[in-house]
């Protein structure tokens, strides 16, 4: 096996038992607190969650964010966590396309469309692959697996922490233009667990990007997944730097503030139930992500596993909004909430 595939089982096996979710970091989401609306006057059937998002309309605002490929393990998560997405009305994202970009025979594992010919699916490749791709290769990568949208992922702390990782993060802006000019709004641009805060965030809409995930702190940290694979000082670095980034619910909220209303902005990075969902859907969130708990879900359980964790995360949604007394998303953005604590330090520092 080449080293690129080989790193990704090693990955897949520590995200699905070993400790890639320090217990020190947060999403901050504890500071947020909604509402209580004792009358509702509605029934849990009037809850709307139909939400638009790559040109489709999902069922509920839920994306399963990228993960996986490039192997058979890889292909068996990918096709069933489509499959739910495609039943379940969520949108899905494959994991970095970079092994079937070296190896064509990789590319059977990130096909999905047999199994969910209808789903909202972004393709994924790292920021700096898609200086070697180019924006011919980048769109071939989506064209192969009959992809809506592509995620640009930003992973700059655990680059530092592999020992094989890029060291060098110049022109980053100028590859995000380019991949703007060419893809519009079909490119998502997402962090993968330290956050996207609202300095960079302005910076890419000023270039035109009109879809962020600010996937922060909270969750998988990959930091803490390569000091897990690493020896020596970058072990050490990776123990310390494993509580690096901008909480979830910091980076969304100044991101949302930072860019305006009309961006799409997903939240993920330690979203783990419904209402951690409706929380960040009330902080301005368009789509809740989520990635471990579905994986893990899916390794322990297969489809019917992942399927059994997303029923209740998808209830606590509904009961959610019902319990602030909200229809719909537009509605539960409109009920007060309460933030304390740290959280509320992050919004007056940022
Ligand atoms: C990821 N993530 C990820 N992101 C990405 O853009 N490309 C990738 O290839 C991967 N690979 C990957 C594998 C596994 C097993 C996990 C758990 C995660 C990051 C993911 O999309 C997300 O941004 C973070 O994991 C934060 O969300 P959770 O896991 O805390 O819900």
């Amino acid at each position: 096996e080449d080293t690129t595939a080989r790193r990704k089982d090693a990955h897949l096996d520590l995200c699905a038992t070993g400790d890639v979710e320090p217990g020190q970091n947060s999403t901050l989401l504890e500071c947020v607190r909604l509402v209580h609306c004792a009358m509702p006057e509605m029934a849990v059937e009037d809850v709307d969650l139909r939400t638009p998002f790559l040109g489709k309309t999902l069922s509920a605002p839920l994306l399963v964010t990228g993960m996986t490929g490039g192997t058979e393990r890889a292909g068996t998560v990918n096709r069933d966590l489509a499959r739910l997405a495609e039943r379940h009305g969520l949108a899905f994202g494959v994991g970095s396309q970079r092994a079937m970009a070296e190896d064509a025979s990789r590319a059977a594992s990130y096909q999905v469309r047999q199994v969910a010919p209808t789903v909202a699916l972004l393709g994924n490749i790292g920021l700096y692959q898609a200086v070697r791709l180019g924006v011919d290769g980048a769109r071939r990568l989506m064209d192969a697996i009959g992809a809506d949208g592509l995620a640009l992922h930003l992973n700059a702390g655990q680059e530092l922490t592999q020992p094989e990782g890029d060291r060098d993060f110049r022109g980053g802006y100028d590859v995000v233009e380019s991949l703007v000019r060419a893809f519009g709004d079909r490119l998502m641009v997402k962090e993968t667990g330290c956050g996207i805060g609202p300095d960079v965030a302005r910076r890419l809409a000023d270039l035109g990007v009109r879809n962020i995930d600010v996937s922060g702190l909270g969750g998988t940290s990959w930091v803490r997944v390569e000091q897990l694979r690493a020896k020596g000082m970058q072990a050490e670095l990776g123990a310390e730097f494993s509580a690096w980034g901008i909480p979830t619910a910091a980076a969304l909220a100044t991101v949302r503030r930072a860019v305006g209303p009309d961006l799409r902005l997903v939240a993920s990075g330690g979203i783990r139930t419904g209402l951690e969902a409706a929380k960040v859907l009330a902080l301005g969130a368009d789509l809740a992500g989520m990635a471990l708990p579905l994986f893990r879900a899916q390794q322990a359980g297969g489809f019917e596993g992942a399927e059994a964790v997303l029923g209740v995360i998808l209830a606590g949604l509904r009961q959610a909004l019902v319990l602030t007394g909200s229809r719909s998303c537009a509605e539960l953005r409109q009920r007060p909430r309460v933030v304390t604590g740290e959280l509320k330090d992050w919004l007056a520092a940022l």
